[in-house]
């Protein structure tokens, strides 16, 4: 997702760190050199080589359990498919062998009375269609009797994310400045949110169906509860919700996560670009404390809205995205000052009940949401769920539930009720990567003195602390990240993976606002994009191609305080400088920049990688790249050196995975031009995938509306879904993926 700069050029709003608060320091890290003894830290590990050839009988055990984990056991250790070349075309690339199908886009009717989406701007009624960009995505199958049945691949719920919009492509013309047109914010608001969307296998493949009673939309208006520790905190009163106990809607849903209890997990990501503050609200808040929290998370004072809604109307819905304090109560139930403080969740969604609240799980903490994976569950063990915050410097988190995990609870008749037992009631810990391969969880606990005595901060309770995790996180240490992105659970080994998109604010020698290198964080390098057919040139700088992190707990497991880490795979072009740059030995079938997408296969334990990438874009479109990985711990210690400006040099050392093979790492599919792959989700059988692809053709101005020729992508109206042909404007979409022999996705 992103938004036009001056350039015409897409900024990603989720590049705009907002973390000043100097962790990690940089001397910290300066002579940081690991022997592979002390990254190994004595642990035996195994010849990993057949990926699942050296399970115990409890890590089969703890995978087999749980609803959520229900599929046909791993049974090869090769990737099976013919990697795809990188292609910059406006098409949709998958193996020979592999069909991919467009099965529901931007404006596709869920009610029969919905007229199909004319994709010309003048469509209405965003309720009922499918929303724009989607994103995270989980299935959820359903008995031929429509009752929920996880283990069912002919019939089933999507429920995915529509993180943002393509503006323009929403409205004839484009979009109208400044103060917009009701019409116009009453679409752009109902094309965010979630869909729940029945599909059913027909023949070889699946389809919507149009007329399900199951069919919904969760949009920036649908009524939400605030659960857990900070539902009804003096920080969360609105006009709204005078006693702080509701909000309305999600919105910018990026990341997904599927529970064992059978809901949907959805993450607010870039919520804050959404809402306005005025340029002296700092003086009318008293320059109090919730300035702080504001500028922390991204919301300084004379910040415009991405949107505009506000300006449509002082008046219901429109009000609430001017968060200013206006009013002249003493708490904030007459405006929106703390509306922001309702937004940053997980929120969990019965997919299967129109009737059941909807509830943001405030335990969970509040930041820039991705997905949420759950560790491997235990019988009589909590739970862990595992949490990127998509920023620049920011942090990967690690929620462990009080209640221990029933197994009876994976078929709860009340799906929330489970929701509330596991998911208001925790530890949340931030993480903290040592340069010698080791790791801690801290938790963020108002008694913990680095947090109650907060210089930077003063905590009023624990819900002050989740609201603002990242302060919390910012005072006990954790480690600066390259934006955490998703995290996803090895379904055998228990592992966490995490991408790390990328960074453009890492360096050698840190300026104002900018990080140093680390061992979990250790490149930064140039990097120049040559002028394409659909993109101009560009130089990057910083961690530019991303990497992916990953870490194995320590005894105790979820609830475990200690990890050990290494990095799984740095993105790189193929021929990129292997002793600085393309340090996992990328092949010209392997290679792709900035990971964001993470999902493991339960059916055949693949892992999924997929891109959001601008770097890397004159030579491939975004793509998904299928893996089968080995373990923390399994290859060395590299050694990166850098030659400073006054050609001293740095050495920074990093545990890092063994390198992949051609059977272990593959190119899978490559997108249409200027879109980003994300959202995953199979059927239990494994012989369905589903992808999004979100904003094809991305790059538009209101200027170009009136001009196809001027559009970056025609997809996937130019493979004859839909209406517009060649000359169609772009929709975001998924697409289902099968094997022509009928076989599981990948093997
Ligand atoms: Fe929505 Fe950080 O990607
Ligand atoms: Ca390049
Ligand atoms: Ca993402
Ligand atoms: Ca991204």
């Amino acid at each position: 997702m992103g938004e036009l700069s001056s350039q015409g050029h897409l900024a990603d709003p989720d590049d705009i760190g907002s973390n000043d608060s100097g962790n990690p320091g940089f001397d910290s890290i300066l002579q940081a050199r690991l022997s592979r003894r002390q990254v190994l830290g004595g642990v035996a590990v195994s010849a990993m080589g057949a990926m699942f050839g050296a399970l115990s009988a409890p890590a089969m055990a703890a995978s087999a359990s749980g609803a959520q984990q229900r599929g046909a056991a791993p049974a090869r250790a090769r990737l099976g498919f013919n990697a795809v070349a990188k292609s910059v075309a406006d098409s949709l690339v998958v193996p020979t062998g592999y069909t991919a199908t467009v099965l529901y886009a931007l404006g596709d009717p869920l009610a029969a009375a919905t007229a199909p989406y004319r994709n010309d701007g003048t469509d209405t009624g965003f309720e009922m269609r499918a929303g724009d960009h989607a994103d995270g995505m989980e299935y959820f199958g359903l008995s031929a009797a429509g009752a929920p049945a996880p283990g069912s691949s002919g019939r089933g719920l999507l429920a995915m994310n529509h993180e943002a919009i393509t503006q323009h492509f929403l409205h004839v013309n484009g979009a109208s400045a400044n103060p917009r047109p009701a019409a116009e914010a009453d679409k752009e608001i109902a094309a965010h949110g979630v869909s729940i969307v029945e599909i059913r296998r027909v023949g070889a493949s699946f389809a919507t169906v149009q007329d399900s009673a199951m069919n919904r939309r969760i949009t920036p208006l649908t009524p939400i509860e605030i659960s857990g520790p900070a539902r009804g905190s003096a920080m969360m009163k609105t006009a709204y919700s005078a006693t702080g106990t509701a909000t309305r809607g999600t919105i910018n849903n990026c990341g997904t996560g599927r529970t064992p209890w059978g809901t949907l997990l959805t993450g607010e990501e870039n919520w804050a670009g959404y809402f306005t503050r005025g340029p002296a609200d700092d003086l009318a808040r008293g320059n109090d404390k919730s300035v702080t929290s504001l500028n922390r998370y991204g919301r300084r004072q004379g910040a415009a809205s991405r949107h505009g809604w506000e300006t449509t109307a002082n008046a219901e819905p429109y009000r609430r995205f001017n968060i200013s304090q206006l009013g002249a109560s003493p708490d904030g139930a007459d405006d929106y000052r703390n509306e922001l403080n309702g937004f940053g969740y997980i929120v969990e969604i019965d997919p299967y009940d129109k009737s059941a609240s909807i509830s943001k799980r405030t335990a969970l903490g509040r930041f820039a949401h991705e997905s949420a994976a759950f560790g491997l569950l235990g019988a009589g063990k909590p739970l862990a769920v595992y949490m990127g915050d998509d920023s620049r410097g920011e942090y990967i988190y690690k929620y462990v539930s009080a209640a221990n995990w029933d197994p009876r609870d994976a078929s709860a008749a009340n799906r929330i009720a489970a929701g509330n037992k596991y998911l208001d009631h925790g530890k949340l810990h931030v993480a903290k990567f040592n340069d010698d391969g080791s790791g801690r969880w801290i938790e963020l606990d108002i008694a913990n003195p680095a947090i109650a005595n907060w210089a930077g901060y003063r905590f009023a309770d624990q819900a002050d602390v989740l609201i603002n995790a990242r302060i919390a996180a910012d005072a006990v240490g954790a480690t600066r990240m390259d934006r955490p992105e998703w995290c996803g659970v090895h379904p055998v080994t228990g592992e966490i993976y995490v991408t790390l998109t990328n960074n453009s604010n890492r360096r050698l020698e840190p300026g104002a606002g900018q990080l140093g290198l680390d061992a979990a964080n250790p490149r930064a390098y140039a990097d120049t994009r040559a002028a394409s057919q659909s993109f101009p040139a560009k130089s990057s700088s910083g961690n530019v191609n991303g990497h992916i992190i990953r870490i194995a707990e320590a005894v105790g497991k979820n609830a475990a305080r200690s990890f050990k880490w290494d990095v799984y795979l740095f993105g790189a072009q193929s021929d990129a400088d292997p002793a600085r740059i393309n340090l996992s030995s990328l092949t010209a079938e392997q290679d792709f920049s900035s990971p964001d997408g993470l999902v493991f296969s339960r059916a055949t334990g693949i892992c999924w990688i997929q891109t959001d990438d601008s770097a890397y874009t004159d030579s491939s479109n975004c793509m998904m790249l299928g893996a089968i990985p080995g373990r923390v711990g399994d290859g060395g210690n590299r050694t990166i050196a850098y030659t400073r400006s006054d050609n001293s040099v740095l050495k920074v050392g990093a545990p890092v995975g063994k390198p992949a093979t051609p059977d272990t790492l593959k190119r899978f599919l490559v997108g249409p031009v200027d879109c980003e792959i994300t959202g995953l989700a199979e059927t239990p059988d494994g012989r369905a995938l589903f992808v999004n692809i979100q904003h094809p053709g991305e790059s538009i101005t209101a200027a170009n509306i009136a001009q196809p020729d001027k559009y970056l992508s025609h997809w996937p109206a130019n493979a004859g879904y839909g209406a517009g042909g060649a000359n169609g404007r772009p929709r975001s979409a998924t697409v289902v993926i099968t094997r022509d022999d009928g076989g599981r996705i990948g093997i």
